[in-house]
């Protein structure tokens, strides 16, 4: 059984990161983290919100995060998810509110109440994260594991050639949480590119009346109208219900040891994530990468676990 805390700006594939994660049985959902991201917080939080009262789980608390990034500006993808984060998703008014604690005290308070017991996913940016980090250094000893979506390790990036969009959002964030000394996996584009979820497939998936289905309907007709012209393909890719994925099912993936550090200074390569693969130098990893993962058995999971809601 996982514990997990799930950070997240959703976001298309949040949410679906999300409905995986409520249909998986593994999974123990502990609270959810709202960050600046995809959209705004305020817009991030209300979708976690509306999200789970559509689904009937207004049991799981949700607090909401950081406005900005550690430093500089937001940079949000509403290009990608839509003006308030969920393409054309009609969710009902949240029957929830947030908790009224920060997204920060909560992870630290659930970490550090349940030595060894919380992992913790982070499928946004890292702002909250390194938050914690800087309030409550000892979270990284008592923290089971913290598996991330982000960075493109040996590929491009999906932002700038050299960056992807988690990292890119938040570089310091990220340099505090890859320097901070805790167990890490990191799903970055190197797999999550590899996890292409058709038109035929996403119409098949949703057909049917459910609140779930309809909801996703309306989130991938947003996907497809988008896609095509930015990416010059149609299939989208399951970036965040990958990662969800790998906390439960990791030999969905081949992992490496890496040892990865963020770009901060470069005009051109800011928030790039560089990494040195075990024998190239003496540095001591500090993540587990994700390098290749197993696409059609993912995807599969993912359809028969969510299309059964
Ligand atoms: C990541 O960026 C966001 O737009 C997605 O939700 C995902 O977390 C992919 O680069
Ligand atoms: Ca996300």
């Amino acid at each position: 059984m996982y514990r997990i805390i799930l950070d997240t700006d959703p976001g298309i594939d949040d949410a679906l990161a999300l409905f995986l994660a409520l249909s998986s049985p593994e999974i123990q959902l502990e609270a959810i983290t709202t960050v600046t991201g995809n959209v705004d917080v305020e817009h991030t939080t209300h979708n976690a919100l509306a999200l789970l009262t559509l689904v009937g789980r207004t049991d799981i608390p949700v607090a909401r995060g950081c406005r900005e990034p550690l430093v500089g500006n937001r940079l949000h993808a509403a290009h990608v998810h839509g003006e308030h984060g969920l393409g054309q998703a009609r969710l009902p008014q949240p029957g929830i509110q947030p908790v009224e604690q920060h997204a920060v005290d909560l992870i630290i308070e659930k970490i550090m109440g349940n030595p060894g017991e919380i992992t913790l996913v982070a499928i946004g940016p890292l702002t909250n994260l390194a938050l914690a980090l800087r309030r409550e250094p000892r979270i990284t000893q008592a923290v089971r594991e913290v598996v991330i979506m982000g960075g493109a390790l040996l590929s491009p990036g999906n932002v700038t050639p050299s960056a992807e969009f988690n990292i890119y959002a938040d570089p310091h964030a990220a340099h505090v949480v890859f320097k901070a000394g805790w167990p890490i996996r990191l799903v970055s584009l190197d797999t999550t590119n590899r996890t292409p979820f058709t038109q035929a497939q996403a119409t098949q998936f949703t057909q049917g009346e459910s609140a779930v289905k309809t909801c996703m309907r309306q989130m991938f007709a947003h996907y497809f109208d988008i896609y095509a012209p930015l990416y010059g393909q149609s299939d989208f890719h399951m970036h965040d219900p990958l990662c969800l994925a790998s906390v439960f099912q990791p030999d969905l993936i081949t992992w490496q040891p890496a040892y990865v550090e963020v770009e901060l200074q470069g005009a051109l390569t800011m928030g790039e994530t560089v990494a040195y693969f075990r024998g190239e130098q003496a540095a001591t990893p500090n993540v587990l990468a994700s390098i290749e993962v197993d696409a059609e058995r993912f995807i599969q999971m993912f359809i028969e676990r969510v299309g059964s809601t």
